[in-house]
């Protein structure tokens, strides 16, 4: 078998044809399984899409490049486990689009940091990072604070998510403006709906400001909710991969 390969050796263009080919099969097999299988994400009980509120303050946290200095993928490993929590999932950021995944960590990673503060260090560490982390690097985003929450366009984010395939009902999307506003008002006659809507929604004033909703307010509600939805107690990998 072996002297026909000189076949190829003495033609450069047959073997250039021959490698080719050799590598067109090899890619059709690693590639053309993915198009039969329904998902390549296990999906995992609790993941939802965001809620508006959760939304809008993951648009803020885009706006403001926060992924530059922040990743949000907790890695399996044993450094990073001990530190931050379980690692993450390929289901958690399944409705992130796009993605936070990051490459630069100057601060820590955020995957799993819903619950970590409360909602009044988030706002002072937010306003003046170094009035809590002296050292930080972290630049100030006091004016946060002071602006209100544009809604306006929070329905059209919904919807783009949907095109997208987060799977928005058309419920929530007539409801996104009603749903972001009640997010910060424990009292609202809507808190029982947007719980069914977004279970583990988390709802109350976020900033401390209970007159306007502030992109402050988005922002904390985002950050509350990062890696919370996934139960670890009963989370079992194994079962994953049967
Ligand atoms: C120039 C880099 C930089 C940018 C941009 C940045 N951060 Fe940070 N961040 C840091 C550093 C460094 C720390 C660690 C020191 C500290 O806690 O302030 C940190 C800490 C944090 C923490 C505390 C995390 C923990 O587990 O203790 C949060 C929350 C946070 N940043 C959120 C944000 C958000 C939200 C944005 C965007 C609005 C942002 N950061 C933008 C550098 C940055």
């Amino acid at each position: 078998m072996y002297h026909r390969h000189k076949i190829f050796e003495k033609s450069g263009i047959l073997l250039t044809v021959g490698i080719l080919v050799t590598v067109a099969i090899g890619g059709v097999v690693e590639i053309a399984p993915l198009f039969y299988l329904e998902s390549t994400i296990e999906e995992v009980d609790g993941v939802r899409p965001y809620s508006p509120l959760e939304l809008a303050g993951r648009d803020i946290y885009v706006r403001e490049g926060c992924y530059v200095c922040h990743s949000q993928q907790v890695r399996p490993l044993r450094d990073e486990v001990e530190r931050y929590g379980h690692y993450s999932l390929a289901a958690e950021s399944m409705y992130d689009h796009p993605f936070q995944w990051g490459s630069k960590r100057s601060g820590p990673d955020l995957a799993r940091l819903g619950g970590k503060y409360s909602d009044e260090w988030h706002r002072q560490h937010m306003e003046d990072p170094r009035s809590l982390v002296p050292e930080s690097i972290m630049p100030p985003y006091a004016f946060l604070s002071k602006r209100e929450l544009d809604l306006s366009n929070i329905e059209a984010s919904l919807k783009a998510n949907r095109a997208v395939g987060v799977p928005y009902t058309d419920e929530m999307i007539e409801n996104a403006v009603l749903d972001a506003k009640s997010q910060v008002d424990p009292f609202s006659d809507n808190y029982d709906a947007l719980l069914a809507r977004y279970p583990k929604a988390q709802i109350r004033d976020f900033d401390g400001n209970p007159e306007q909703i502030t992109e402050m307010d988005a922002l904390i509600a985002y950050m509350q909710m990062l890696g919370t939805l996934v139960d670890f107690e009963t989370y079992k990998a194994e079962e994953n991969y049967r």
